[in-house]
């Protein structure tokens, strides 16, 4: 399963001033919605068959990582669009999943059958567009952030209405060629402003981070 912003133990974190340390940023405490992907370093976020794996061959090094932990505590739900929520077997993100939280998705068609769900981890398949969705994955989240994790549509989609507080881009040092964009031309997004508040060396990625504003 993919996660949103894999991280890494040993990660040197070096902040917009140039600071190194290992506090994380007020900012951190306050972003409510947080756009999280892996992108190659020409721009891709998936091959031309659909598939991320060559973004992440360091996916399993990643799990239980201090870092991961963090992320994992600071997210009160998750947002994804249903191809993203394709991407794996439905009934194993309950147990599996590094999000045991709500999940919120998008899609004009929900399954019949709903998906396992359990205490924690629950979906709700939301069908009147990202406004909708991202209101009430953020009730659902409570004092904690919500993650949209993708697709590439869904993330321009909550981007360009406006909705998010942070974005972050995990650069893998693979070249993809072809395959589908993170940001292709969309005059959605022409009003965007990006801070860059913070940047991690974790393994082969460079994990960069901005605060959104218009
Ligand atoms: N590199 C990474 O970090 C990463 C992470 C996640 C995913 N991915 C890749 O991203 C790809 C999927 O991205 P994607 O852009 O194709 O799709 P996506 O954003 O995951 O999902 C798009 C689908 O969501 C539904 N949807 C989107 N907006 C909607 C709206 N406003 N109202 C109702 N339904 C809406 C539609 O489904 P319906 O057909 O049901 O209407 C639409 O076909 C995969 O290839 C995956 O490998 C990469």
């Amino acid at each position: 399963m993919l996660v949103c912003l894999p991280v890494g133990v040993g990660a040197v974190r070096v902040h917009a001033e140039g600071i190194r340390t290992g506090e994380a940023r007020r900012e951190d405490d306050v972003a409510r919605v947080i756009v999280g992907m892996t992108s190659s370093l020409d721009g891709f976020v998936a091959d031309q068959s659909g598939s991320a794996s060559r973004l992440y061959p360091d996916l399993s090094a990643l799990q239980g990582t201090t870092y991961m932990d963090a992320m994992i505590e600071r997210t009160g739900a998750v947002l994804m669009g249903r191809r993203a929520f394709e991407m794996g077997d439905p009934d194993r993100y309950v147990g599996n999943y590094e999000f045991q939280t709500p999940i919120f998705v998008l899609t004009h068609r929900p399954p019949a059958v709903m998906p396992k769900q359990d205490e924690r981890l629950t979906f709700t398949f939301v069908t009147d567009g990202v406004d909708s969705a991202v209101s009430r994955a953020a009730a659902a989240a409570g004092d904690k952030a919500v993650q949209v994790i993708g697709g590439a549509s869904t993330v321009q989609q909550v981007l360009g209405a406006g909705l998010v507080d942070e974005l972050h881009v995990d650069v893998m040092p693979v070249l993809l060629g072809a395959g589908l964009r993170l940001f292709p031309a969309d005059s959605r997004l022409d009003g965007l402003r990006l801070e860059k508040i913070d940047l991690q060396e974790v393994g082969p990625r460079t994990s960069l981070r901005f605060r959104v504003t218009r």
